[in-house]
């Protein structure tokens, strides 16, 4: 979603800005901007589409700017065009955002009234305007912050540069905004994601809501002041090394970040057995067991739902601790019947999804301990949390999530051993091992899956189906092609196809069933009913059975042995392989898919 760059110092302002914004291209816009301070004057150059589009003004006006900010937007309120692209400029200010402006309508529709004249359709442009408001009538910029700032509802984060000074200033509410500094070159940096910082500022500083942060550099120093709302010195920012490292923000030599990331799997589940069950991770995970909540309440969004329905199984089954799994978004507004012995457990890749901030919150609220299945360290659900597991995926830049979710239903399942104590039974890290040489094997027959995606590519429909522990995995299959190839699919429970569904089934959609060994005969049936309404059979199921293979127009035999539980994980990377080499066929934009976003720190 929206990333947000701001830069102050000696050198040129525009390397670091379109470094930074390029580092977080990653997440999802639509329109780039970014305002230089040149020649005393703000300047403000923005452009719709990819951030190539602001470059190419950029090379051709070569700016030296000592003083900028940069923005990629993600469209929320008004149309994807160039003028509501950010930042939002006048003769004083330069603002971008990233969040949304509840009150928007109100506040606009009241300073329409007073005469204020707006350039764009967005709420960003209200911060703006009323940010120039109380300016005129104080002369004073942090003042006139905190005057806005205490107008506005909605999470939102927002950099602010001005014509006055060569500072920088930030603030937030339940939204990214991280500050830096680089000592040694007298560099003043703001951004929404510590990424972007990486290698420009050591020092990061995380401020927590309602903190102004004022970077100042001078000729002599550089050094970032903070402030409450009534403007006395703030202490509430967590200050840290920046110890993210750039090293996967390379493709190698894959043709696209989702293609390496699925290929980065096996590995990665291997270490990730090798540092819960043997390593550092041990001290983490072995004490679970001593407190183990009445129920649980997983709370996440998109594909890291998707892993909590995985993630139930596992805890139910093996521990039969009753769990609760709700989409964020709806958990937040249901009035969720909690009490003090359960604990909330929110699964997020970024740390940053707003509605899954937002149920940590709640869970906050009401007493309940929070655990975090999470990737990114030091992200705000990270911080927030009670206890963190990490799932050590690495960066995961593709925005079409796959490593994460086999690292966190694995790491959920490793959980649910170590609450019934089973954590070091030889079979539990067999499986994990076996988990990972079969992902390897499903890795090398990705032609097979290639040859499936050229034959079904161009149908209409595809229907996702398994049963049990395999109905989270259909769900996420359809999720995967519907993201990056921009096709219909469905996630069903297969035995629920004839309860509507079928009425969809002819020559012209595909059913993409897993024929897991559990319930085997069951889901054969299920398919069955498709077969007989025309629909194209494609089975992923156990090798060499004659049964699926007559059954199917295509048919792809998996190893089940030795994986009674992690087999599922398996079928996923399956899955991930046919949505890819169907997007590809489809010739989509498959790391950064039209419209979404990596990490949606909007409501
Ligand atoms: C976005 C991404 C999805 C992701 C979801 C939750 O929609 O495009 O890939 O699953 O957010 O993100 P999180 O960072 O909380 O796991």
């Amino acid at each position: 979603m929206c990333g947000i760059v701001g830069y102050s110092g000696p050198g040129n302002s525009v390397n670091s800005i379109i470094e930074g914004l390029s580092r977080l291209e990653y997440r999802g816009y639509d329109s780039s901007g970014i305002c230089l301070k040149l020649n005393g004057e703000l300047q403000v150059i923005k452009k719709e589409g990819k951030l190539d589009n602001l470059k190419e003004i950029l090379n051709k006006m070569n700016p030296s700017s000592h003083t900028g900010i940069g923005h990629t937007r993600w469209a929320t309120h008004g149309a994807v065009t160039t003028d509501n692209a950010h930042p939002h400029g006048n003769e004083i200010f330069a603002v971008v955002h990233n969040g949304i402006i509840e009150n928007a309508s109100i506040l606009k529709k009241e300073l329409q009234a007073e005469g204020w004249e707006f350039k764009s359709q967005t709420d960003s442009e209200v911060f703006l305007v009323l940010l120039t408001k109380f300016y005129k009538q104080t002369s004073n910029t942090l003042q006139s912050i905190s005057k806005t700032f205490n107008l506005i509802t909605g999470n939102s984060s927002f950099v602010i540069i001005e014509k006055a000074s060569d500072k920088l200033y930030g603030i937030k509410r339940s939204a990214p905004l991280v500050v830096g500094e680089n000592k040694e070159t007298r560099e003043a940096f703001v951004s929404s994601d510590p990424f972007a910082l990486v290698g420009f500022a050591p020092n990061i500083y995380f401020p927590q809501d309602g903190v102004i942060c004022e970077g100042v550099v001078s000729e002599t120093e550089v050094k970032f002041n903070f402030y409450e709302l009534d403007l006395k010195p703030s202490t509430r920012i967590k200050s840290q090394a920046n110890a993210m490292t750039m090293d996967a923000n390379s493709k190698g030599d894959y043709e696209h970040y989702m293609l390496k990331e699925i290929h980065e799997q096996s590995s990665l589940v291997d270490k990730l057995a090798g540092f819960y069950i043997k390593n550092e991770g041990r001290k983490v995970i072995e004490d679970l067991d001593k407190s183990i909540p009445a129920a649980f309440h997983i709370t996440a969004c998109g594909t890291a739902w998707h892993a909590g329905l995985v993630i139930k199984n596992y805890f139910e089954m093996d521990n039969r601790i009753r769990c609760f799994v709700d989409i964020a978004s709806e958990f937040r507004y249901k009035n969720p019947i909690l009490n003090k012995k359960e604990v909330g457990l929110f699964i997020s890749q970024s740390g940053e999804t707003a509605d899954t901030l937002a149920c940590q919150e709640l869970c906050t609220e009401q007493d309940i301990a929070s655990y975090s299945i999470i990737n990114v360290e030091g992200s705000t659900l990270f911080r927030n949390s009670t206890k963190n597991f990490l799932i050590h995926a690495g960066r995961e830049i593709g925005v079409a999530s796959t490593k994460a979710f086999t690292l966190q239903a694995l790491t959920g399942f490793l959980m649910s051993r170590a609450m019934s104590k089973t954590l070091d039974k030889p079979e539990v890290y067999q499986e994990i091992i076996t988990l990972s040489q079969r992902i390897n094997e499903v890795c090398e027959n990705s032609e097979q899956y290639k040859t499936v995606a050229e034959n079904i590519f161009h149908k209409k429909g595809f229907i996702f189906t398994g049963r049990g522990t395999y109905f989270p995995i259909a769900l996420e299959g359809a999720l995967k092609l519907k993201e990056i190839a921009y096709v219909h699919a469905e996630g069903y429970a297969a035995g629920e196809l004839k309860h509507g569904p079928i009425a969809l089934i002819d020559e012209d959609i595909v059913n993409i069933a897993v024929v897991g060994p559990e319930l085997f005969e069951k889901t054969v049936s299920n398919v069955e009913e498709v077969k007989a309404r025309r629909g194209v059979i494609v089975t992923v199921g156990p090798k060499n059975n004659s049964e699926l293979e007559h059954l199917s127009d295509f048919y792809i035999g998996l190893n089940f042995d030795g994986l009674p539980n992690l087999a599922p994980l398996m079928v996923n990377v399956v899955l991930q392989f046919v949505a890819y080499h169907i997007a590809k066929l489809k010739g989509t934009d498959i790391d950064k898919p039209r419209n979404l976003a990596k990490s949606v720190t909007v409501e």
